[in-house]
Parts: C-alpha cells; sequence; structure tokens
C-alpha cells in the first residue's frame, strides 16, 4: 500500500519511501493521460456551447480528498497512534473545508454566469457527452497532478521533472495535431481558413502559451516542496475572485447577485480556514511542508484581497436592489420625449425660403438645384419630414471626396460584369430604364425601385445607378480610410460654399456616362470577376468585413469572443439598462460586441456576399451599421410584396395573447454547424425548448409597501402560462449543406401548413427578425396594431424617423431580455399578473399611426427624389457650382 503511495514523504520527508524503479512505468501512464487529456479539452473546446461553467472549481477539493485517504493509508503504518490521529483529524478537517469552498465556489460561479442563447443542440448525441468528457477531464487533471508532483518530489535539481515536463509537452502538441490532421482530412474544405490565423488569434494564442505554460512549470516547481493542493487551491481561488471582482454587476443585470456574494462570501471564508490550516501545520512542522513566510504572505494577501472585495460589493450587499422606477417604464417616457425632440427638428421650415436656409445651416452648402421642385413634391403629399435627411448626407458625404468621374468610372466597372451582383439603372430625358443586363430573378426589384424614381424622375439630372441586387449589403471600408475620405469629402464640399453663382444640372449630363453596358451583349463575359469585389459567401465575414469600420481600440479588433456559450455582459452594457435594449442606434454598432460574430448569420455565414474594401457606389435596401452602403427605400415594400390587408384588422384588445412568427432559416447559410447560432434559430430553439423550471430573475412590483421593484426568481412556466408562444420554422430546411440540413430538421418542427401572412394580425405580440439582410415584414407588422418587437441589425432608410420603445419595441440580438419583455408586458401566471397591456397597446397604436404618417409610399419617394438629386450633385463634373438659389423677389 505504501509503495503506491507517494505522499508519505509529506508526513516525513526524512524517510522517503518513494523508490525510483517505478518511474518508467508512472511516465508512460502519465503521457497516456496527458494524451487523453489534450483530446478531450479539444472535444469539449469544439462543443464549448454545452459545457457546463465551472467543473474545474473540483480539482482543489479531488486533489485534497487523495491527500487525506493517502495520509491515513500512510500514517496506519506509524507506530505513534496519536501522532496518527492528529496528523488524519486535520487531514480530514482540511479536506472538509476545501470540500465547502469548492461547493460555495461553484455555486457563486455557477449562478452568476449567466449563457449565451447559442444553441446546444438537444438531439446532437455528441452534446450530451460534453458534460460527462468535462467529468472525465477534471479526474484525469487530478491524475495527471498527482503523478506530476510524484515526479517533482525529484526535486528541481534533477533532470527528471524536466525531461518529463518536455516530453509531456510533445505528446500534448502531438495529440492536438492528429485531431487537426483527421479534422483536416474529413473535411478538406476547411483547410484554407484552418491555416488561416488573423492576428487577434495569434496574440491570444501567445497569451495562451506564454501564460499556460510559465503556470505549468511554476506549478510542478512549487509541488516539489508542497502538496499538490495548495498550488491548485490558492489558483483556484485567486481565479474565483478575479471573475467575481471583475464582472460586471449594475444594479439590473446580469443578476443583481446577492446570492452570489453570499456564496462567494462563503467561499473565502473557507479558505480563510484553509490558509489558517497551512500555517498551523507549518508552525508545527508536521503534514504540510508551507513555510512561515509563504504562509504569512498568504495571510496578508488573503485579509487584503478580502477588504478590497468588500469595499467593491458593500454597496450591493447594503442596498439591496429596490428600483423605484421599471427600466421599460423609463425607458418608454424618455422615447416619448426623445422623440418629440426629433419631430420637432424633422419639420421646422413652413416655408421654401425656410426649408433653403435650414438646409444651408445644417450642411453649410447650398441645396442641390432642383429643390424647389423637390419641396413642392413634399409637401404636396403632406411630408411631415422636410428638415431632417441625416442618413442621406452621412451615406454621401464620403462620396464628395472622390472626382465624378471616378465615381462615374466605377459605376460603369459594376454594371459591366454581372460577376458583381449589380444591377443598373439609367435615368435619362425624365424617364428611368434598367440596363439591359439585370438577372431576371432580381428584375422585379430594379422594376420597382424605377417605377419610384418616374414619379420624379423629370426633374432628375441624366445619371446611372448601380444597385445591389444581393439582400447582403457590400461596401466595407477600413476606419482610416474612411476617416480620410470624410475629412477630404467635408473640404470638397466647403468649396462649393465659396462659389458664387449657383449653377442648375449640367443638361448633357448623359454624354458623360459610358455606354459599354448599355449593348445588348454585355462586355465581359459574366465569369469576369472584378478585382475590387470577393466571393465571400458561406464564410465568417465578422472580423473581415464587419468590424474593418471600428475605430482601432475597438473591443472587437481587440478581443475574439470565443466561448460561444457564454453570455457577454460587457458587450451589452453599453447599449443597455438591465437586460432591455436602451440605445438603439449604439446596439447596432459591431465595434463594442465581440460576441456578435457568432450569433448572426450575415456575421456566420452570408448566403450570397461579394463585398469590397473601396468605396464604390453602390444602393443597398440596408446595411449593417459599419458599412458604406448607399441605403435606399425597398422596393419590397413599395410594390407591396408583404402588405397589411385592413379588412383583416382588430383591436389590439380582441387580438390573442401570443406569440406568434413563421418563417425559414434563411438567415445565413448552414455550414460547419453555425447554424446554432444564427439569430432565427436561436429564437425558435429558445421558445420551443424552454424549460418551465428553469428559473428567472425578474424585476416585479414590491407587494407589501406597493412602491418600487425589486428582483425575484420566478419560475419560466409562469410566463408561458400568462402568454402563448406559436413560433416555428415553415417548410423544411433551407440554405444549408446536407449535414446542417439534417441536423436542422432533426433539432427543429417544420410546420409544413401554410399560412396566410394575414393570420399574423390576430396575434398580440409579433417579433421580427433579419433574413439575409433587412425584413420585408417590419413595416406591414407596423400598421397592424400588434405590438411589434424588432431585433434588426441590418437598418434602413427610416431608422431616424421611428422611436424604440415608443413606436417598437427594441430586443437585443442576443436575446436574453425575451423572457424580461414577455413578462412585462404578458404578465405572469393564468391570469397575467403584472401585465403591461395598456403599454402594449400604447405602443402598437404610436407605431401604427406614426408609421401611417412617416413610412407611406409617398414618404419613400421623397427620400429617393431627395437623396437622387444630391446623388447627382455629386456626380456631376460641375458640382462646385450647382446649387439651388431663391428667386430674386
Ligand atoms: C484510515 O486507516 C484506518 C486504519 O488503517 C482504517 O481503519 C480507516 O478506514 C482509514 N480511513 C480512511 C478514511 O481511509
Ligand atoms: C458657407 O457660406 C455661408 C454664407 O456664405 C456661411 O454663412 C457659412 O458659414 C459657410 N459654411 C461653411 C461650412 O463654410
Ligand atoms: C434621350 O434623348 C436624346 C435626344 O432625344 C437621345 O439622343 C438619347 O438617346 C435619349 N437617351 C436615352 C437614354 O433614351
Ligand atoms: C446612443 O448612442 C449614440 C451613438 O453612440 C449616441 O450618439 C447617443 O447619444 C446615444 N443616445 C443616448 C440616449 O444615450
Ligand atoms: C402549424 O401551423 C398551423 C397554422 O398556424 C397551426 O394551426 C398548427 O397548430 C401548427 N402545428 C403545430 C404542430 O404547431
Amino acid at each position: 500500500m505504501a509503495q503506491r503511495n507517494p505522499y508519505y514523504r509529506y508526513l516525513d520527508s526524512k524517510q522517503a519511501y518513494y523508490t525510483s524503479q517505478h518511474k518508467p512505468i508512472f511516465g508512460g501512464w502519465l503521457m497516456a493521460c496527458v494524451f487523453c487529456r489534450v483530446v478531450i479539452l479539444r472535444l469539449v473546446m469544439l462543443n464549448v456551447e454545452c459545457s457546463l461553467t465551472g467543473v474545474e472549481i473540483f480539482l482543489p477539493f479531488l486533489l485534497s480528498l487523495y491527500e487525506a485517504t493517502s495520509d491515513n493509508g500512510s500514517s496506519s503504518q506509524q507506530s505513534n497512534t496519536a501522532v496518527s490521529k492528529t496528523v488524519r483529524s486535520s487531514a480530514m478537517r482540511y479536506a472538509l473545508l476545501v470540500g465547502v469552498f469548492t461547493v460555495s465556489a461553484f455555486a457563486s460561479v455557477s449562478t452568476s454566469t449567466p449563457r449565451s442563447t447559442y444553441i446546444c443542440p438537444v438531439t446532437s448525441y455528441g452534446s450530451k457527452l460534453v458534460p460527462v468528457s468535462q467529468f472525465l477531464g477534471l479526474f484525469l487533471d487530478t491524475g495527471i497532478i498527482i503523478g506530476l508532483s510524484t515526479v517533482a518530489q525529484d526535486g528541481f535539481e534533477s533532470s527528471r521533472p524536466k525531461l518529463l515536463l518536455g516530453r509531456l509537452a510533445f505528446i500534448s502538441a502531438g495529440a492536438l495535431s492528429i485531431q487537426a490532421g483527421l479534422f483536416i482530412l474529413k473535411n478538406p474544405e476547411h483547410m484554407i481558413w484552418s491555416f488561416h490565423l488573423d492576428s487577434r488569434i495569434i496574440s491570444d494564442l501567445l497569451f495562451a502559451t506564454v501564460f499556460g505554460s510559465s503556470f505549468l512549470a511554476s506549478l510542478v516547481y512549487l509541488m516539489s516542496e508542497l502538496r499538490p493542493s495548495i498550488p491548485i487551491t490558492v489558483a483556484t481561488c485567486v481565479s474565483i475572485y478575479t471573475y467575481h471582482f471583475s464582472t460586471h454587476t449594475t444594479e439590473f443585470w446580469p443578476s443583481p447577485s446577492r446570492s452570489t456574494v453570499v456564496l462567494s462570501s462563503i467561499a473565502f471564508l473557507s479558505m480563510a480556514g484553509i490558509v489558517r490550516l497551512w500555517r498551523e501545520a507549518s508552525r508545527s512542522q508536521r503534514s504540510m511542508s508551507l513555510n512561515g513566510t509563504c504562509s504569512r504572505f498568504l495571510v496578508i494577501l488573503f485579509v487584503f484581497m478580502s477588504v478590497l472585495f468588500l469595499a467593491k460589493k458593500s454597496s450591493l450587499i447594503l442596498h439591496p436592489s429596490k428600483l423605484s422606477k421599471h427600466p421599460i417604464d423609463y425607458l418608454m417616457s424618455n422615447a416619448q420625449h426623445t422623440s418629440d425632440q426629433w419631430r420637432k427638428q424633422a419639420a421646422t421650415s413652413q416655408s421654401l425660403e425656410q426649408a433653403v436656409y435650414e438646409y444651408q445651416s445644417r450642411y453649410g452648402i447650398p441645396p442641390p438645384p432642383n429643390f424647389d421642385k423637390w419641396y413642392e413634391y413634399a409637401t404636396a403629399r403632406g411630408s411631415l419630414i422636410i428638415d431632417d435627411f441625416e442618413q442621406i448626407n452621412s451615406d454621401l458625404l464620403p462620396f464628395w471626396a472622390i472626382e465624378p468621374a471616378k465615381i462615374r468610372e466605377m459605376t460603369a466597372h459594376m454594371l459591366e460584369r454581372t460577376w458583381t451582383d449589380a444591377g443598373g439603372l439609367r435615368i435619362a430625358n425624365g424617364t428611368s430604364q434598367l440596363t439591359p443586363h439585370v438577372v431576371p430573378t432580381h428584375r422585379w426589384s430594379l422594376e420597382g425601385t424605377s417605377s419610384i424614381i418616374k414619379k420624379f424622375a423629370q426633374w432628375l439630372p441624366d445619371m446611372d445607378i448601380a444597385m445591389n441586387i444581393n439582400d447582403e449589403c457590400r461596401v466595407a471600408v477600413p476606419w482610416r480610410a474612411m476617416e480620410d475620405l470624410k475629412d477630404r469629402g467635408t473640404v470638397a464640399r466647403r468649396q462649393l460654399n465659396e462659389s458664387k453663382h449657383f449653377q442648375p444640372f449640367s443638361t448633357n449630363a448623359h454624354q458623360l456616362w459610358p455606354n459599354t453596358y448599355m449593348q445588348a451583349e454585355p462586355p465581359y463575359s459574366p465569369q469576369t470577376i472584378s478585382e475590387y469585389f470577393a466571393e465571400a459567401s458561406i464564410a465568417s465575414s465578422f472580423t473581415k468585413y464587419g468590424v474593418i469600420g471600428c475605430p482601432p481600440k475597438s473591443p472587437s479588433l481587440r478581443t475574439s469572443w470565443w466561448n460561444k456559450g457564454l453570455f457577454c455582459a460587457d458587450c451589452t452594457s453599453p447599449h443597455a439598462l438591465g437586460p432591455f435594449l436602451s440605445n438603439w442606434t449604439l446596439s447596432g454598432s459591431l465595434c463594442h460586441q465581440p460576441d456578435l460574430k457568432n450569433l448572426h448569420g450575415f456575421h456566420l455565414s452570408p448566403s450570397s456576399f461579394k463585398p469590397t474594401t473601396s468605396l464604390f457606389p453602390i444602393f443597398s435596401q440596408s446595411k449593417m451599421p459599419g458599412f458604406s452602403d448607399i441605403v435606399f427605400p425597398s422596393p419590397w415594400n413599395y410594390v407591396d410584396k408583404v402588405t397589411f390587408d385592413s379588412s383583416k384588422s382588430m383591436a389590439f384588445s380582441e387580438k390573442e395573447k401570443s406569440v406568434f412568427w413563421r418563417g425559414g432559416t434563411s438567415e445565413g447559410y448552414a455550414a460547419a454547424d453555425n447554424w446554432e447560432g444564427m439569430q432565427r434559430q436561436r429564437f425558435v430553439h429558445l421558445a420551443n425548448y424552454a424549460q418551465g423550471s428553469t428559473k428567472l430573475n425578474l424585476l416585479l412590483p414590491n407587494n407589501a409597501q406597493g412602491t418600487g421593484y425589486s428582483y425575484r426568481s420566478i419560475p419560466l412556466s409562469s410566463v408561458l402560462s400568462a402568454t402563448n408562444i406559436d413560433v416555428s420554422f415553415v417548410g423544411g430546411p433551407v440554405r444549408c449543406y446536407d449535414k446542417e440540413c439534417a441536423a436542422q430538421a432533426r433539432e427543429f418542427y417544420f410546420n409544413t401548413s401554410t399560412v396566410d401572412f394575414q393570420e399574423h394580425w390576430k396575434y398580440k405580440f409579433l417579433f421580427d427578425f433579419d433574413g439575409a439582410g433587412f425584413s420585408g415584414r417590419f413595416l406591414p407588422f407596423l400598421e397592424s396594431s400588434s405590438l411589434v418587437f424588432r431585433a434588426a441589425s441590418f437598418r434602413q432608410w427610416f431608422e431616424e424617423r421611428l422611436t424604440a420603445w415608443k413606436d417598437y419595441v427594441p430586443v437585443d440580438t442576443r436575446l436574453h431580455d425575451f423572457w424580461s419583455l414577455l413578462a412585462y408586458f404578458g404578465g405572469l401566471g393564468k391570469n397575467g399578473e403584472y401585465a403591461h397591456e395598456k403599454e402594449a397597446e400604447r405602443i402598437a397604436g404610436q407605431g401604427r399611426e406614426w408609421a401611417a404618417k412617416v413610412l407611406r409610399k409617398e414618404d419613400m419617394e421623397i427620400y429617393m427624389f431627395r437623396l437622387l438629386l444630391e446623388w447627382g450633385r455629386i456626380v456631376d463634373d460641375r458640382r462646385n457650382e450647382l446649387g439651388f438659389v431663391l428667386p430674386p423677389k
């Protein structure tokens, strides 16, 4: 028995019992364990969204248990039973304390770590294995550490520990390479990106390597002196401390973690007990070999850390979060105010003179020629918005930095090459027509746009425009280049201001435009690619395009959020109040949200994506913030592809209290299991696989006093019994490789009965998500007097006209706010206690009314008219003298 037990050394180091002839066999076992450990580690990492949080916290406990039992084993050989008894009882006391520490630390971490909504498939066999593998890994870790410490007993002067460490490193590397090799052999299509590491991953890897290996080396070194549980316990404690110390605990979210503070306090108290035991042991120089200086240092460190922790969390402990107002009430009243303010400044002008003056004072230049015609057009159609077209201004400003001839050349470049997925419109002689080489499947879209333009084409100068026929946006310009373009654009615009005699549009403008793409035969074959555009479909677009427009030092440029299963609190807090979205504009920015990389089809794997990093003039129906396409009103809504049929309308109170959603898996092209992160899939999964027993932390009115709100833990079933959920995919899986289609068909229910679009109006709560691009349903939803929940990452032409929380309810892309939103509007329990029906009805009504005023087809025409007047000036060679001036009185 004692021969198996190398821990004899701790009890009496003078009588080392360790015999060296067992070492070679033992070394072989150790290497095998390390090999298995690495294999398991990689399995877990591949399905990290299915892993349990904090399993490794149990390591100190397993180690101390092992030590306690082996102490017992060896002490039984001692003749002095009294000594043996004290040793045994102190070892058991020690193991018990470490146990308390471990359990409370684990509880504090797992209750305070919110999960993301990234899907861990319930039907996949592999993902169920992940927690099992994690525990297997934990036992292997225990074995490896015990083994290492055995070897380390030789002392670091001898070459054995170093040699063994070196071998283990080789074994781990070998295990990884074998797995990677097998993976590439099986999936050759992943070869290219597997070897392409971007700088963020390299810096993460370097950090992990340096940190990991120095940690391991110090650990082995320490274990030559100490029992292994000591450094491991200290390391665990420090990392849990850092975790709790640095997590973002606002008043509202992730949760007002009082229970976390209590649990972590228990953990730290038991740690105090552990340190005390070590100190006692070091005094008596028995049983545990922590020397005096070391333990004194630990005590001081412990006291210091505790004081710091209490200081930081004191407010949470002393003032339990009681709020006088619900965040949503606050956001709604704020939204009303913001909207009133915006509306006031958007329509200050009452006459053409005032409108010209207002334009001049906003942009520092005179309005474009024919501005009077536009003004007449807009006022005749009762436009409420005359002055605020900030979207047009910001979309077009950088193009002032580019020579008109160059802009025309770039337009021609796209229109000549059908490969670039651009369709052309020629505006000439007061009308608008399609260029000959528009792909038949997308003709309807260009014809729709053309029918908008025809309404006012007589006032437009001759020009050709290139329209994006894909749903996905196209132009991602790096930050520095964009800043430069904007600066030069501002300067170029100022030159216009210096002109004294303003002219109307050139009449010979059509001569300036090339005719190559107007010929019946295209100048280039459809296969001719453009060197300025890339074929980037079905690949992650986030790093290469999505965030290149972000300012340096943006979190999305510096970090990569690899743990898909973890909710990123720091990514939402800038634009959130509690779990709720508070700043719609900011929530679209990708720069502070590195985790979005895995949470949207467009970032994960766009179906048809041909982006450019140069500023090409391409008109798109929507764009992700950070992209530089020119946004125009979508013909989808203009030509009534989907509409709200008012004969099917219903009063809000008559509607059924249900969340209703139907749709396809069309957000992105599913490859390599990435459908698990797409927003539509996450939504359907979240809504349908909800476990009624899950505890939600909801903010509810205080019962007793009736004033203020506080958090309470409520089972999810309570939300489900108040609001019905009818959410499913329709048809069958689309846009996926065979393997992913099959996986989705297993995981989701696809409702094959057809639903008339007008069915939607029967339900109170309508959720609206992006597809491959913007959602075409949003406008009809808004008209329907149902409450619209909007989770759009693609932004359209009307964003500044609408106000989140006044006209619709904004939803975070992560969907972590889903249940809290339902609880607020739908209430809890059968009777819908705490429901806010009035508020829901008010937002639904306001959205409907406001849409009927500013999102009409007339408003789309007015927007497009103004956009093309501005664009007509930018592409005119004489743009520095073009402007509208009022006729002298
Ligand atoms: C410790 O050793 C004694 C005597 O050998 C044995 O009776 C006892 O069961 C052991 N305790 C544990 C926890 O292994
Ligand atoms: C443009 O000119 C007007 C009048 O000449 C002047 O008031 C305004 O400040 C100028 N704006 C810029 C941006 O130079
Ligand atoms: C516009 O009219 C002129 C003269 O009538 C003609 O030469 C030109 O081809 C027309 N352009 C288009 C695009 O129809
Ligand atoms: C929302 O974010 C935008 C962009 O960062 C910022 O300009 C604006 O002031 C914010 N609005 C509020 C109400 O905080
Ligand atoms: C499928 O959709 C129809 C129409 O909305 C609905 O009546 C039916 O209950 C759905 N089926 C299931 C199993 O949810």
